[in-house]
């Protein structure tokens, strides 16, 4: 039997991209012990009782934020928060200047969001602390893959062979890049589908599938991954109009119930309700939408502590 490694092969986490397959199993097979942690009724460890944490977010978040700051509470971390619209950032002091500044004050690890793809490699060269990216633009947000794989491994007992269709606004998800290099690493074959627009050109060299029909990749799928059309990051139209986006590719009970097999909906949030999925599908049985939110701690628990493990 192979053996289990141990110890993360990087000192960050910045990008599924730099994660291997010990990697993703070593995090997930740690969140399962975590995610029995936080049901029971004492829900803290005292892992983390050395380790100061930053979370630093120049964007704005609820899932992400909170439930790092909550992995930190249940592993004993002491940790402090910085919101950028409250912070001299606006009074222009640099990303580099304002970490260095955060970490003079005995601060080990920062958890980071930010709007510009990469920021959190760029750190990573430019100061001491490790760096967990909670989303860096339309780049990566591992923790959010990684979570999402814990949950379809939950579902499914394993992520092999499993055929998962990411539907909605590629061209603007972090999480669809996250999940695409994440589910394929774990086994599993992914589908992208959405307007011609919100796809970006040349994914299919990542490997996946590639539909502009709703109903073909329902029918093709064990999981369907719904993301909301990020109008925040939008320049230009995409679509004619969200009654139009909705119509062709919102996901409701309808179609789902023409289906002759019942598949797993998944969504990372926030939801557009009506939009991208109707509420009937999103608070059915279908629907996993609140475990990912529930393994999500235990994920980023695992993510934190193994990091700790990689101090020095
Ligand atoms: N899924 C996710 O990243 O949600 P938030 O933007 O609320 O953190």
């Amino acid at each position: 039997m192979a053996e289990t490694a141990q110890y993360l092969s990087t000192r960050h986490v910045l990008g599924i991209k730099d994660l291997n397959v010990d990697d993703i199993q070593l995090i997930l097979n740690t969140a399962d012990t975590f995610k029995d942690v936080i049901n029971r009724p004492i829900k803290k460890v005292p892992s983390l009782r050395d380790i100061t944490i930053a979370n630093i977010f120049f964007e704005n978040s609820t899932r992400t934020r909170l439930s790092f700051e909550l992995a930190e509470k249940r592993l004993s971390a002491d940790t402090i928060n910085f919101a950028a619209s409250s912070s001299s950032v606006s009074k222009g002091e640099t990303l580099i200047d304002t970490v260095n500044n955060i970490l003079a004050m005995k601060v080990d690890m920062i958890v980071m969001r930010h709007p510009y793809p990469g920021a959190g490699v760029f750190l990573s060269k430019y100061v001491k602390a490790q760096i967990v990216n909670a989303g860096d633009g339309a780049h990566e947000h591992p923790t959010q893959a990684l979570l999402d794989a814990f949950s379809i491994r939950e579902r499914y007992g394993e992520l092999e062979g499993r055929k998962v269709a990411i539907i909605g606004d590629i061209l603007h998800s972090r999480v669809a890049l996250s999940n695409i290099l994440c589910l394929q690493k774990m086994g599993a074959e992914v589908m992208v589908c959405g307007p011609t627009t919100l796809i970006p050109k040349h994914i299919a060299s990542l490997g996946v599938h590639v539909e502009h029909n709703l109903m073909k990749a329902l029918r093709w799928c064990d999981v369907a991954n719904m993301l909301r059309i990020q109008l925040e990051r939008q320049d230009i139209n995409y679509f004619p109009s969200l009654r139009e986006y909705s119509l062709l590719y919102g996901l409701n009970k309808e179609l789902l119930d023409s289906l002759d097999k019942q598949i797993t909906i998944m969504h990372p949030g926030p939801i557009n309700r009506g939009v991208e999925i109707t509420s009937d599908v999103a608070d059915s049985d279908h629907s996993i939408i609140l475990d990912q939110v529930e393994n999500g701690v235990a994920v980023r628990m695992a993510v934190l502590y193994l990091l700790a493990n990689k101090r020095g």
